[in-house]
């Protein structure tokens, strides 16, 4: 039984994400998508919000939504997982991965982190980037999932 974690902010989830989601449905016999209860954040949506949204475009039967606080090692080795996955975009996200994987390696040696690479077309996607093209006007139509994109448009009153 292969279980692997997938942590993040997650604000709000992209299509990105769930590009990597998939893949990684394909190498790991479960895998759990594990929210950062983040109190020194200023999110856009809230911890529910966000558990909410992923919820609503969990199509795989093997994935689960969970959120985490304190050192993510910790939770993986609580959830009896083997393996980190988190998604590399751009040789840029590398130097910041590399040290926590090996931050993560160090704490917990018997855990594994796997980089997985987004489809090219979502390579240049983050939560961030989202936000702020949305916040000033820009359309984000086939970046996140149209659910997200509906409650982006509440949330600014659109
Ligand atoms: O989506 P993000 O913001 O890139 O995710 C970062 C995350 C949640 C994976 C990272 O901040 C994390 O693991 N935080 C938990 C605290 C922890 O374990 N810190 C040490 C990492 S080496």
């Amino acid at each position: 039984m292969r279980r692997a974690i997938y942590p993040g902010t997650f604000d709000p989830i992209t299509n990105g994400h769930l590009d990597i989601i998939e893949r990684s449905t394909r190498v790991f016999d479960e895998v759990i998508i594990a929210l950062l209860m983040n109190i020194e954040k200023k999110p856009m949506f809230s911890i529910q919000e966000r558990v909410e949204m992923i919820q609503q475009v969990n199509r795989w039967k093997h994935v689960k939504v969970d959120t985490f606080q304190g050192l993510l090692v910790h939770y993986a080795v609580s959830q009896k997982a083997q393996v980190i996955v988190r998604g590399i975009r751009a040789v840029s996200d590398y130097e910041y991965e590399l040290q926590m994987a090996l931050m993560n390696r160090r704490l917990e040696p018997s855990l594994e982190t796997v980089f997985m690479m987004s489809a090219e077309e979502y390579s240049h996607l983050s939560s961030s980037l989202i936000k702020e093209v949305f916040v000033l006007g820009g359309s984000i139509t086939g970046l996140v999932p149209q659910v997200v994109e509906e409650r982006m448009r509440s949330k600014l009153g659109r």
